[in-house]
């Protein structure tokens, strides 16, 4: 890695979400469906990777800017756009942590489905998604939450059990899945307590292919877990952390097929109201 390079940008680029995006779509437009996005509003989705729900924003006619640290997504959101014609859908490089120079008050939904939680300085974050929704309008997170017994939590866990301790004053994005960090950090943007609504929802994946081969895709394509195997191949435990993580997906898949893959996967759903 270049050592000037932003290692949350480098965490991102080094793989290729779309490979796991491709799993998560039925359930990013079940969530935007729910959202009431009506033609013509103005909606930001922040760590919007390829676009799983920036796409079916734009579908219903919303004016959607995507915003990812990772370049490669970025490209591969803005040819999702172009194939499908939807010229209200746009993405570009960003960092939800500074978002200038876009305007504030620009938004009237602000997105971000396990996209945000990733940036590091989350006060930072909480900050420039108020300041760039309108009063009036909505930020809608979907965030991960830490100790769930579900898939993606359980991954996380794992993967950091095998990975090098981060740096000093890191603080995980696991936290967003917490309501207190999650309370504080609005408070902080100057958002009371009461305008913030908490719920539990589900994200299944499917993958046609079987769970093994999607843990597959997990080693070789999802940042997170790349560095674990990196590192674990280092101490010669590459091979318990993919144990590891067979045994976590065969347990977890809902499948009827052993040929298939269906995992649901449950997140904390914020609501803010701005
Ligand atoms: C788990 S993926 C989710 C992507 C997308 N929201 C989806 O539902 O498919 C996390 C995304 O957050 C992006 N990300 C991480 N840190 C970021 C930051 N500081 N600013 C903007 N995007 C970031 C990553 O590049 C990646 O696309």
């Amino acid at each position: 890695m270049n050592p000037t390079m932003n290692p949350n940008k480098a965490l991102w680029e080094k793989g290729d979400f779309t490979r796991i995006a491709g799993t998560m779509r039925e359930s990013g437009e079940a969530l935007v469906a729910r959202l009431g996005i009506t033609a013509g509003m103005k909606v930001l989705d922040l760590g919007c990777g390829d676009g799983t729900t920036a796409l079916p924003a734009a579908r219903r006619g919303a004016e959607v800017l995507g915003i990812d640290i990772a370049s490669n997504l970025v490209d591969a959101g803005n040819r999702r756009a172009q194939a499908e014609g939807l010229s209200n859908c746009r993405f570009q490089e960003g960092d939800a942590s500074n978002l200038q120079p876009i305007p504030d008050r620009s938004f009237d939904l602000v997105i971000s489905i396990f996209g945000a939680m990733f940036a590091p300085k989350p006060f930072d974050v909480a900050k420039e998604m108020v300041r760039v929704t309108r009063p009036g309008g909505r930020i809608v997170m979907g965030n991960w939450i830490p100790g769930d017994p579900t898939l993606v939590a359980q991954i996380l866990k794992i993967s950091s059990s095998y990975s090098p301790p981060p740096p000093e004053g890191f603080v995980s994005p696991m936290t967003w899945g917490i309501e207190g960090n999650v309370v504080e950090r609005f408070a902080a943007a100057g958002v009371p307590r009461e305008k913030i609504l908490f719920g539990k929802d589900t994200y299944t994946f499917r993958s046609p292919r079987p769970p093994s081969a999607f843990v597959a895709d997990f080693r070789h394509y999802y940042g997170p877990t790349m560095n674990a195997f990196a590192a674990a191949e280092q101490n010669g435990k590459a091979g318990a952390l993919e144990a590891e993580l067979d045994a976590l997906f065969e347990q977890q898949n809902r499948s009827d097929t052993k040929t298939e893959t269906s995992i649901p996967a449950t997140f904390l759903q914020v609501t803010v109201a701005v």
